[in-house]
């Protein structure tokens, strides 16, 4: 448990890129190894929670190296997958875990999935239902937690299915179980998530279709599809920019270009919210790479203003609300959350553990049961943690990284009580902070 101090800093300035799109990654490593043929990939998150997945389709007959800095993926082919010899270890990752039951569950195979301490926390009761219907088995610990094992249909069924929750992992799961599923596999979402799979998914060559009928988008997926190797080109991750985009909003005299970042509307709701609140962030030069839009962000330093967020752009910014807690905790005046149960749901409960670790830094914060309320500084430095104190990460990356600002714009420096995490998805922040902030 590597603890760490982040101390005050000077202006963030210069140019940098972050890392590949995790959500893009999984599914570029996925498909590829759906896809008969070779796939390469540009640009791929070499993360702890991508390389999860890349070591399970290994286990299921995928070859996926790195030539260069291309990764290449020899993939098996829908309905070819093979069982693996031992359980599959997702790490961290809900989205590997999630996903890749959905992918297994319409193959004749049965598989075993295995995590750490927060994935096992976390609920897979959500893809459980409608996996089950389609006709895997599934017997999970209890609570509809891993470790859990489940069998895949022989003879999957396809079903239509109304999310329930907000959520691209469940949409993404019956998706691809409905790949190597006969017929047609209908998802309907009432309030749109991420799309990164429908759009990779056609790509590749699978039949999909979408529609929107009265607000509600409603996807359909052609059975036992057969996928077509691409080269994919990730865009960089707009939920890796958002630490860098916070920092330099809030760190006096900062002027920053992230370069490449990923602005698919289903993610970018961060980037309106801190606008909204003031936030002098420019979009240059947008343009399309690989079926995703993508711009350079410039951003400079703002006096913040706090807001009452509407909970409809949750599902747009749902990974960043603990780097927006830090943005509103300097702003001047109140931020108010609401509608954001699913965050008690994430790596760690997002609503507790950020009120606590802020709370700790010396911010205002009120917890509710659905958001948390943070009255502003208006630009002053947080306090900073106390000496000997440190905060809890909770195996939470994106609560370790949103703490490291708030070490930046604090007095007295922020300690946290674990890195680690972060390497899940953002092996080389430590490096590009240093950088940014030289
Ligand atoms: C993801 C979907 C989101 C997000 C997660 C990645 C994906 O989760 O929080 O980090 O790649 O599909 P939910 O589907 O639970 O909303």
């Amino acid at each position: 448990m590597p603890a760490h101090t982040f101390h005050p800093s000077g202006p963030l300035g210069g140019t940098l890129q972050v890392p590949g799109d995790k959500s893009i990654s999984h599914r570029a490593i996925m498909f590829g190894a759906l896809a008969v043929g070779e796939t390469r990939v540009s640009g791929l998150l070499e993360g702890e929670d991508v390389m999860a997945t890349a070591g399970a389709m290994r286990a299921m007959g995928a070859q996926i190296e790195k030539t260069g800095a291309e990764w290449r993926i020899h993939g098996v082919g829908i309905g070819s997958l093979l069982e693996p010899k031992a359980a599959l270890d997702m790490g961290n990752s809900g989205t590997s875990t999630r996903l890749l039951m959905g992918l297994t569950a319409s193959h004749a195979i049965t598989a075993t999935f295995i995590g750490d301490a927060s994935l096992s926390r976390r609920p897979m009761g959500r893809v459980i239902e409608p996996l089950s219907q389609m006709g895997a088995q599934i017997e999970a610990s209890s609570g509809g937690t891993l470790p859990l094992l489940q069998r895949g249909a022989a003879t999957p069924v396809p079903i239509t299915y109304r999310l329930p929750v907000a959520s691209a992992q469940v949409k993404s799961a019956v998706l691809l179980a409905g790949l190597n599923t006969p017929g047609i596999t209908t998802v309907i979402e009432p309030v749109p998530t991420r799309d990164h799979t429908e759009r990779m998914l056609a790509g590749f060559g699978a039949r999909l279709e979408v529609t929107q009928e009265a607000g509600t988008r409603i996807i359909r997926i052609h059975g036992e599809a057969e996928l077509r190797p691409q080269h994919v080109i990730v865009p960089g991750d707009p939920s890796s920019a958002a630490f860098f985009i916070v920092a330099a909003l809030l760190v006096p005299g900062s002027d920053l270009v992230i370069e490449n970042v990923g602005i698919n509307p289903t993610r970018a709701g961060l980037i309106a919210v801190l606008q909204a609140m003031g936030g002098d962030i420019t979009l240059l030069d947008r343009r399309e790479v690989g079926g995703e839009p993508v711009a350079d962000l410039r951003v400079r330093h703002s006096a913040l203003t706090g807001i009452a967020i509407d909970p409809a752009v949750a599902p747009a910014m749902i990974d960043e609300f603990p780097v927006l807690f830090v943005a509103a905790a300097l702003a001047q005046g109140t931020t108010t959350t609401t509608g954001l149960d699913e965050l008690r749901v994430k790596e760690s409960d997002r609503l507790a553990t950020m009120a606590a670790a802020l709370t700790l830094a010396g911010a205002r914060v009120e917890e509710h049961e659905d958001g948390l309320t943070i009255h502003g500084t208006g630009g002053d430095p947080l306090p900073g943690t106390p000496p000997g104190a440190e905060v809890a990460t909770r195996l939470d990356h994106r609560i370790a990284m949103s703490m490291a600002i708030a070490g930046l714009v604090s007095r007295n420096g922020v300690q946290i009580d674990d890195t680690a995490p972060i390497a899940t998805s953002f092996p080389t922040f430590l490096a590009l902070l240093a950088e940014a902030t030289r």
